[in-house]
């Protein structure tokens, strides 16, 4: 038997409507097999969903692209166990409710005080860095070069790294960022692109620095990208890719999800939640640094891109 929805959930989200994006009630489609009805309570804004703000333009894409609220309602085939519980979850997350599939869903333990705004980066970060790590471990990387490595995302995959023994030589463009690096985030190796030394301490020659850097690795290093927050076309010496073995590939959390077996999934949702909650997020926290209510979006995206490392803003989806 399907749920049918109440007056008393009156959806709202940030949805592509007539060529823009905009904050307007929604109907909440009827629950199906193995979905789970979540009131949403905090989402966050992360670099994809400014990308998304700016270059989607697809009717009735809802923003967001993470979110945690409570179990309220179940789907056929759900354990009735679980309502009430708190989970994490991707896409969709600028709304006032979601439905999803249990099994794309981080359950976090059911714990009492749980306070659901440091769980509001919880989904994409956490496992996009443990997917990006996953790939330096399977490449029996010894080091891993980090760029923009004052963002949120970089700062766990340090301290995932240092927990698996990978080296980190760390990227980043100013100079309060090094110090931050080294002193709160234990890193050894950081460098920083806009001083003048930094091409003769890394004997590049200047230019893009991606490609420059990539030069400078040894054979068989394999570069991934993963963001595009430069928006400069990166170039690469070709004779240096097949010269040395090197290999250029991307990554994007959502297809990687995607390509693992359903139990791979389930303990790499397991280690999030159970670093967030028992271990005080020790790899995967993230510096919250203001709330802002869902009405408030628009304003927000550029706002905290200013100062976007010093930590995220988070949205509070919950009607007070
Ligand atoms: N492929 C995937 O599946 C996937 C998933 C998640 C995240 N990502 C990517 O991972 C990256 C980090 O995400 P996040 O949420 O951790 O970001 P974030 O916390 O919002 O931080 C962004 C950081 O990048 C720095 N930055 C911005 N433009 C830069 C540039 N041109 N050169 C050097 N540094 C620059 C900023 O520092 P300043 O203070 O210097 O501006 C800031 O510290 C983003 O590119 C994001 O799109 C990719």
């Amino acid at each position: 038997m399907k749920f049918q929805f109440s007056n008393q959930f009156r959806q709202q989200f940030v949805q592509y409507q007539g060529g823009t994006f905009k904050l307007v009630d929604g109907e909440l489609p009827l629950l199906d097999k193995g979905q789970i009805f979540v009131e949403v309570q905090y989402s966050t804004i992360n670099p994809i969903d400014r990308i998304m703000y700016r270059a989607k333009k697809e009717e009735g894409f809802v923003m967001g692209t993470e979110g945690n609220g409570y179990i309220r309602q179940i789907g056929d085939g759900v354990d009735k166990g679980l309502i009430g519980r708190f989970v994490s979850f991707t896409l969709g997350g600028w709304a006032r409710y979601a439905i999803k599939d249990i099994n794309e869903v981080i359950i976090f333990q059911d714990q009492s005080g749980l306070d659901p705004r440091k769980f509001a980066n919880a989904f994409v970060n956490p496992l996009t860095g443990s997917g990006l790590i996953d790939l330096a471990k399977k490449h029996n990387a010894k080091a891993v070069v980090i760029l923009a490595a004052s963002s949120q995302m970089a700062k766990q995959m340090i301290r995932l790294s240092r927990s698996l023994g990978i080296e980190t030589v760390n990227i980043v463009r100013r100079k309060e960022q090094v110090k931050d690096l080294i002193e709160n985030y234990g890193a050894k190796y950081v460098l920083n692109q806009s001083s003048s030394t930094f091409f003769l301490d890394l004997e590049c020659i200047g230019g893009n620095i991606p490609g420059d850097i990539f030069a400078k690795m040894p054979p068989k290093s394999l570069m991934v990208a993963y963001g595009i927050l430069s928006k400069i076309r990166l170039s690469f010496d070709s004779f240096d890719l097949i010269k040395n073995d090197k290999y250029i590939q991307s990554f994007f959390v959502f297809r990687w999800l995607n390509s693992l077996e359903h139990e791979e999934k389930k303990q790499l949702f397991e280690k999030v939640a159970d670093d967030l909650q028992n271990n005080k997020g020790q790899i995967f926290s993230t510096n919250i640094i203001k709330e802002i209510p869902l009405e408030e979006w628009r304003e927000a995206i550029d706002e905290s891109e200013k100062i976007a490392s010093q930590g995220k803003y988070i949205i509070k989806c919950a009607r007070n």
